[in-house]
C-alpha cells in the first residue's frame, strides 16, 4: 500500500531492509488509528459550523468585497487585464504556483498578476498584501473555485519543490518545531483555541476573524512562523513561494475553495 501521508517526492531506490522497516511503520500507523492524517482534508473541515456557513454563504462571506473590487480592477482599467484575458482565467488558481518560462522561476498567483502589470500594462507592481493585489487574487481564486489543484512538477520546477519540501520538514524558531509536527503529526489536536488542520492552502486568500481582514497564504505562513518564535520571511520571498509550491503539490486531490473564512 502506498503511503500518501506526507506526499513526499519519490525517493531513490531503497534496499529490501528499508522496505520491510517501512512496512512495519505503515502497519503500526494504521493500528494506531492515525488514518485520518492519510487523506488530504481542507482546513474548512476543522472550522466551527458558524465559520463554515459564513464561508459557504455567497453574500455573507466577507471576502465578497474583495472579489467585487478584483472583478472591477480586472475589467475596468485602461489596457485592462480583461482586454488580453477575454477567455477567462478560471484554471489559473488551480495551476499556481507555476514555473514561468519568461521569468525563469516559479511564480505564485500574486507574482503572476504583478508580472502582467509590469510587462504588459507598464505599471508598477502592486504591493504584497495591498487591497488591490488581494482583490485581484481573490477574484481569480473565486472564478477558479471547485477546480482540483493541479501543480506541474517538472525539471524546471523541481528545485523549488525540493526547497519547499525541505522547509516544511525543517525545525525552526525558539520552539524548534517544523510545519509537519503540527500539520501532520498533531492534526485534530487543540492549540490555543484552534483545531490543528493539515495546513492546506486551498482556502487562501482567506478572511480571518483575528485579522479582521483578508490575508494571503504568506500572511498565514508568517503567523505560523511567529507562533514558534521563528523569524518570518518576507511576503513573496523565494522561501515562501517554494513552501507554497510544495503545499500545493501536497494538497493533491483537494479543490480550490477560497476565498475562505477562518477563525
Ligand atoms: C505550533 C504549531 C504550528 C506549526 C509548527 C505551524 N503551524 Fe500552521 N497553523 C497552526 C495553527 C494553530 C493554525 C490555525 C488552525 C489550523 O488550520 O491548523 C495553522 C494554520 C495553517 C494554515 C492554514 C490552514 C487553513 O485551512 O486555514 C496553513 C496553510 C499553515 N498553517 C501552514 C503552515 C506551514 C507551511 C508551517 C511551517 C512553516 C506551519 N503551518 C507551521 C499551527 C502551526
Ligand atoms: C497585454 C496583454 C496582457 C495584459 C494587459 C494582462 N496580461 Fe496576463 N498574461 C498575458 C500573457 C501573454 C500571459 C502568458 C504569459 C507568460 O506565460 O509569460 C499572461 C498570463 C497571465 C496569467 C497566468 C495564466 C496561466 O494559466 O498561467 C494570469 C493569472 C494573468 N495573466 C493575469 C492577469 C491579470 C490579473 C492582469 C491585469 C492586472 C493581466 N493578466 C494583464 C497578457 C496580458
Amino acid at each position: 500500500m502506498a503511503r500518501p501521508t506526507r506526499n513526499r517526492a519519490p525517493r531513490k531506490k531503497t534496499s529490501t531492509d528499508t522496505l520491510i522497516f517501512r512496512a512495519l511503520i505503515i502497519s503500526s500507523v494504521i493500528l494506531s488509528n492515525v488514518i485520518i492524517a492519510m487523506e488530504s482534508i481542507s482546513g474548512f473541515e476543522f472550522q466551527s459550523s458558524e465559520i463554515q456557513s459564513l464561508q459557504s454563504d455567497t453574500f455573507g462571506n466577507p471576502a465578497v468585497l474583495w472579489v467585487d473590487q478584483g472583478s472591477t480592477l480586472f475589467t475596468d482599467e485602461p489596457n485592462s487585464c480583461k482586454s488580453c484575458h477575454e477567455s477567462n482565467l478560471s484554471k489559473a488558481a488551480a495551476n499556481y504556483p507555476k514555473y514561468s518560462n519568461d521569468q525563469k522561476k516559479v511564480l505564485n498567483l500574486e507574482q503572476r498578476i504583478n508580472a502582467c502589470r509590469v510587462s504588459y500594462q507598464k505599471k508598477l507592481p502592486l504591493e504584497y498584501e495591498s487591497k488591490e493585489l488581494l482583490s485581484l487574487t481573490a477574484y481569480l481564486v473565486e472564478i477558479g473555485r471547485g477546480q482540483p489543484l493541479q501543480i506541474r512538477l517538472d525539471e524546471d520546477s523541481v528545485k523549488t519543490f525540493k526547497a519547499g519540501e525541505h522547509y516544511y520538514f525543517e525545525r525552526r524558531g525558539q520552539l524548534n518545531i517544523a510545519c509537519n509536527q503540527c500539520h501532520d503529526d498533531n492534526v485534530g489536536r487543540k492549540l490555543r483555541g484552534d483545531t490543528l488542520s493539515q495546513g492546506q492552502p486551498v482556502g487562501y486568500p482567506a478572511y480571518r476573524l483575528e485579522w479582521q481582514n483578508l490575508g494571503s497564504l504568506h500572511r498565514r505562513f508568517r503567523s505560523c512562523n511567529i507562533g514558534v518564535r521563528a523569524e518570518p520571511f518576507e511576503y513573496g520571498s523565494p522561501e515562501y513561494v517554494a513552501l507554497e509550491f510544495y503545499l500545493a503539490w501536497r494538497a493533491k486531490g483537494l479543490i480550490i475553495e477560497g476565498p475562505g473564512v477562518r477563525r
